[in-house]
């Protein structure tokens, strides 16, 4: 997945399919890839590991590419590490079917069994390169028309993509497909214009179309058809995009960082995709068998940052659902610390970059302890994915903001389905249990929808009263008091408001000497059988001038007699809460930060990726 660029008409494609994808380099990428056709001559497919430099270099910036028909990719990688095999486009040995796609295929590996007992044969590790070949199989096989092929295919595609299609019989034409993923399909001086993102196009073309989930375009002679999945042919509006070029790139939303708060459910459904098949986890991918499951002991949770936040809130996971022990610690203290580890132990680094530098130094301190390790990590090819024995990806995809939203959310929902995995594999919980869980578990994006829904207006509104305070505590108890450090973290590194995180019985041995009239205390009250303890901490800070904000579950009504302010999520299982309620932490501060001008996206002295101790 990433960037889509195509472009057929009366001018050379390959200048406009680079420039195309150098808008969206903002976006983040690990190789490039086009293919261009000059009239009925032989494709020419160009791809490259590394930055579009590379690409633009290889082919005098598209002046050595000749032909006025062609699609471009710049890919992040999601099957497959990133490599010029791996890079699109992907296409049939003899080149009837050439394409990239934005999207995943979730059931890829059932489809290439299919496929190679059809005598086909695969270079790459993408699932891409399955999709072409699926349709190179139906267009062969019955009427080698291209909307009737890529429809067929799309009957049997389970996952989402934006798919550019490119057919040998067919010169001059690309085809496009979607579901789940998006694509745009502009018109202008008698070209037609495909692209994932607005920026690519923009600089050509305002008039667009949008094509609709499970729906086929066909890009012809400047201009576009629609077919429905049963090749019938529909009419689309021709929408003028007001954006400009800044607003664009952020596909609408002001900032990164709140069209990053917005993909949550989208990614945390991609990363549940992932790995659960018609009901069950399939940790293949993640290559822990059942057996290695049942014979680990203990847990070591090591990361820096929020991806320790989420260690945080998987301890009480992993504990309240298997008899493992589990023990979070910081990355850059767990690799100086002169600890014999159990042999009988798993290590788990989460790290979104997979590179930072003490996370990896603490995986290599584990390994060189000959203990099993298993990353959750974010960028397929990175160190850590390299490195660790095991990997589990989360598929947030490119994060861009420095104050991570999305990444950390689906290293929540990876740490979930792996305590569930444990759990079902030392039979520690039956299937009845397994079942419900995952049912919450699916829950979780619809829940994160409503809130997004619900919320957002109320809590601007709220942020006004945070924008002049000085100091805020966040407090809970549990998996509360984990989403309270990482509520905590992201109101100090986007809003530069002092805050810490407690838990909350921890208040009066020492903290509560700080409470004075005005000081901002943020509950985080969604583990019922806590609920109480929290509230009678929060009427100590109360009854000393705090101010009261909380984040509780619907139905807890009686806290708006202690918070001035009190912000509801779904309900849910417990253990999965922290899930939800995180968004409306993650939203305040966003709106905090934004109401004080800050450069939310870019806080000052923090990066992105740590590579440095
Ligand atoms: C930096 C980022 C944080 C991130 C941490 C760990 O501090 O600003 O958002 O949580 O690094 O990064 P990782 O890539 O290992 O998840």
């Amino acid at each position: 997945m990433c960037g889509i660029v195509g472009f057929t008409g009366t001018k050379q494609a390959a200048p406009i399919l680079l420039d195309g994808l150098s808008k969206l380099e903002y976006r983040g990428y690990d190789s490039a890839g086009i293919a261009v056709r000059d009239g009925e001559k032989e494709t020419e497919i160009i791809k490259e590991k590394g930055k579009l430099k590379v690409l633009q270099e290889m082919t005098d910036y598209g002046k050595a590419v000749k032909g006025c028909c062609g699609i471009g990719h710049t890919r992040w990688a999601t099957h497959g590490e990133p490599s010029a095999v791996n890079a699109h486009p992907h296409a049939t040995d003899d080149q009837n079917v050439i394409a990239v796609h934005n999207g995943i295929i979730e059931n890829y590996q059932e489809l290439r069994e299919k496929l190679m007992k059809h005598g086909y044969t695969f270079k790459s590790q993408t699932d891409t390169e399955v999709a072409v070949k699926l349709i190179d199989y139906y267009y062969k096989k019955y009427s080698g028309l291209p909307v009737e092929s890529i429809a067929r295919a799309m009957v049997r595609i389970r996952g989402s993509y934006a798919l550019c299609i490119m057919f040998k019989d067919y010169p001059g034409e690309i085809y496009c497909a979607r579901k789940d993923s998006p694509m745009i399909i502009g018109i202008a001086d008698g070209g037609a214009y495909v692209a994932s993102d607005v920026p690519a196009i923009l600089k050509y073309t305002r008039n667009v179309y949008y094509i609709g989930n499970m729906e086929i375009a066909q890009l012809k002679d400047g201009a576009v058809k629609f077919f429905t999945i049963d090749s019938e042919e529909i009419q689309k509006p021709l929408t003028e995009i007001k954006w400009d070029a800044e607003s664009a790139e952020k596909g609408g939303f002001a900032h990164f960082m709140i069209k990053e708060i917005h993909e949550q459910p989208k990614v945390i459904r991609d990363t549940i995709n992932s790995v659960v098949k018609d009901g069950i986890v399939h940790f293949d991918s993640v290559s822990l068998t059942d057996e290695e499951m049942q014979n680990i002991e203990q847990v070591y949770i090591v990361a820096c940052g929020s991806a320790y936040h989420v260690g945080m809130a998987l301890q009480y996971v992993i504990e309240n659902l298997t008899t493992l022990q589990v023990r979070v610690e910081l990355a850059s203290e767990f690799r100086y610390r002169k600890m014999t580890l159990n042999k009988k132990s798993l290590v788990v680094v989460i790290s979104q970059s997979g590179e930072t530098a003490d996370t990896l130094a603490a995986l290599r301190e584990a390994k060189d302890q000959g203990i099993k390790t298993l990353g959750i990590v974010n960028v397929v090819g990175s160190s850590i994915a390299r490195e660790a024995d095991n990997v589990f990806y989360t598929l947030a995809g490119p994060e861009i903001s420095v104050a991570t939203t999305k990444a950390y959310s689906c290293q929540l929902v990876a740490g979930y389905l792996l305590a569930m995995q444990f759990a079902k594999a030392r039979n520690e919980i039956d299937e009845e249990k397994y079942q419900a869980l995952l049912a919450e578990i699916y829950s979780i994006p619809e829940k994160i929808e409503k809130i997004l829904e619900d919320d957002k207006e109320r809590l601007q509104w709220y942020s006004a009263k945070l924008i002049n305070v000085g100091d805020a505590f966040f407090i809970g108890r549990g998996i509360d008091y984990a989403i309270g450090m990482e509520g905590s973290l992201k109101l100090k590194e986007i809003s530069y408001i002092h805050s810490e995180a407690y838990a909350a019985g921890e208040l009066k041995h020492g903290p509560i000497s700080l409470i004075e009239e005005g000081t901002i205390v943020i509950s985080v009250l969604t583990q019922d059988l806590l609920t109480e303890k929290t509230v009678s901490n929060m009427v100590e800070v109360k009854s000393r001038g705090a101010k009261l904000m909380a984040v509780t579950t619907v139905g807890n009504y009686f806290l708006e007699d202690t918070a001035e302010f009190t912000c509801y999520v779904p309900k849910i299982n417990p253990l999965f809460a922290g899930s939800l309620s995180v968004i409306p932490l993650q939203l305040l501060s966003y709106y905090v930060s934004i109401g004080k001008g800050f450069d939310v996206d870019k806080p000052r002295n923090l990066a992105k990726s740590v590579t440095v101790e």
